[in-house]
């Protein structure tokens, strides 16, 4: 009984999000990209003209997370923060570029992750969590446990194909936000109980379809 959690986590250019939110809408669930809450903890630090490496800055911005405003609805996404919509501006390169100290200031984690377990403990009829470390930290108890993973070079074309530019610099950004990440949070390797979809060579309908499955076979 209960709802459904499906958590997945994924490097970069995983395709975790759209996949993520599409295994959402084909079953009704709804839908949470823990990400969004770090990109925009990291615009209100840059937007008061603070620095995300200086730790002492991270924490004491911490108190703005009381005003996130992070929607769960898989058909559209929502993200606010000190009353500025920001859905749009968390996706920038600046922001990703950033991101990496918000996600070492381990405070910084604590704090999303109490937001994001109440989130998750509240779904109806379920939900599909997404990120980092949800199979580890946040949602370890998950009905459904999934790393979605792809060769770096396919990561590198697909995130290429998307926000276009120079292909070699793409990667190199890429790169380096997982090896970054990968300090903190060990999302390259498979915790017990983790099913690895390697993506590789299937289709974003075939990566969505071996999720779902994993979901029903679950109920
Ligand atoms: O998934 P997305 O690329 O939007 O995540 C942005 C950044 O937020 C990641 O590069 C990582 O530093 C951080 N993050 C994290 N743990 C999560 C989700 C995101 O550390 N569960």
């Amino acid at each position: 009984g209960g709802a459904t959690v499906i958590a997945i986590d994924g490097p970069a250019g995983s395709g975790k999000s759209s996949v993520a939110r599409a295994v959402a809408r084909e079953l009704g669930f709804q839908f949470l990209d823990t990400g969004a809450a770090y990109r925009a903890l990291t615009w209100l630090i840059l937007e008061r003209g603070g620095d995300t490496d200086d730790e002492a800055t991270v924490l004491a911005s911490l108190g703005a997370l009381d005003t996130l405003e992070l929607t769960i609805d898989a058909s559209g996404q929502r993200v606010a923060i000190a009353g500025h919509d920001v859905t749009e501006a968390i996706r920038t390169e600046r922001i990703s570029a950033a991101v990496a100290g918000v996600a070492r200031t381990l405070p910084a984690r604590e704090a999303v992750n109490v937001r994001f377990r109440a989130i998750i403990a509240a779904a109806d009829p379920g939900i599909v969590a997404e990120g980092r470390d949800i199979t580890t930290v946040v949602a370890p108890d998950a009905d459904v446990r999934v790393l979605l993973t792809a060769d770096e070079a396919v990561r590198i074309r697909r995130r290429f194909g998307d926000v276009g530019g120079d292909e070699q610099q793409v990667g190199a950004r890429l790169s380096a936000r997982d090896a970054s990440d990968s300090r903190v949070i060990d999302f390259l390797h498979a915790a017990d109980g983790v099913t690895v979809v390697d993506s590789t060579d299937l289709t974003f309908d075939e990566t969505v379809d071996a999720i779902v499955r994993l979901a029903t076979e679950e109920r």
